[in-house]
């Protein structure tokens, strides 16, 4: 099961408390670890954080760069434990727009805990869904262009293994917190069949309970795939063009 996140609300749960926007982000921390726990328990094969928009870099530069600050003393905090409970990390976004200690850093984890059996964590920084999908349009033409793939051989395999989350099943359930009701261009494509929850609960007060919360109501949901109801009671396991069990 693939479970995506947009972790929004850390600015007014600062301000609700007389605190800058960036103690809201400190605070932010402690909801992803806690998820991080949570999901591994919970079966999760996939987990993929909303961390940082492409849209995100019109922020403060002060703001973008104590965040930036805050995910390299995450992660060098993080690190050891998320290897040794065999967590495989994967970043997904513009990377070279990132600060290069930063994008090294994501490489040296990636190369790190690559092959680990575990849970796959996720991270968006830098993303937008939009990048994504020219990103992997960019590369297909590429591929026609040198005759190394013909047009008719474009199909729906083709474009998500060019994508961020190539080998990687669609969502299955997205969760966003803060109240808002919109996916602000995270992932586009891999939210084809998935099912929304959104929650008023501003990140730093997501709990692991608010998670299971989440996948109860997910549990609860009946998804068709564009099936009838009758047809579901024929073949009770369906895969989606990603090849996520229904
Ligand atoms: C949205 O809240 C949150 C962000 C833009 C940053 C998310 C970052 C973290 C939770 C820090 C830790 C992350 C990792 C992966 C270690 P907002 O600022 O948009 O809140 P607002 O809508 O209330 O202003």
């Amino acid at each position: 099961m693939h479970v995506a996140i947009i972790m929004d609300g850390n600015g007014r749960w600062a301000r609700a408390r007389g605190l800058p926007r960036h103690a809201g982000h400190k605070a932010g921390v402690r909801p992803v670890r806690a998820c991080v726990e949570q999901a591994a328990r919970r079966g999760v094969t996939v987990l993929t954080l909303f961390a940082f928009s492409s849209e995100n870099w019109r922020r403060p530069r002060e703001e973008v760069s104590r965040l930036m600050a805050l995910f390299l003393e995450a992660l060098d905090r993080e690190i050891d434990e998320l290897h040794a409970n065999q967590v495989e990390l994967r970043f997904i976004g513009e990377r070279e727009r990132l600060q290069p200690a930063l994008q090294r850093r994501l490489q040296a984890a990636e190369m790190r805990t690559r092959g680990n059996t575990g849970l796959k964590l996720v991270v968006a920084a830098a993303y937008g869904g939009q990048w994504d999908m020219l990103q992997a349009t960019r590369a297909i033409a590429a591929k026609v262009e040198r005759g190394e793939l013909a047009v008719n051989h474009i199909d729906a395999d083709c474009i998500q293994s060019h994508r961020a989350l190539a080998g990687l099943p669609g969502v299955d359930l997205l969760i966003r917190t803060g109240g808002e009701q919109r996916i602000s261009n995270f992932l586009l494509w891999d939210l084809a069949y998935s099912e929304l929850y959104f929650t008023p609960r501003l990140w730093p007060a997501f709990t692991a309970e608010d998670l299971d919360a989440a996948l109860e109501e997910f549990a609860a949901r009946r998804r068709r795939f564009g099936r009838t109801d009758d047809q579901l009671h024929e073949a009770p396991v369906l895969r989606t063009p990603t090849g996520t069990p229904g």
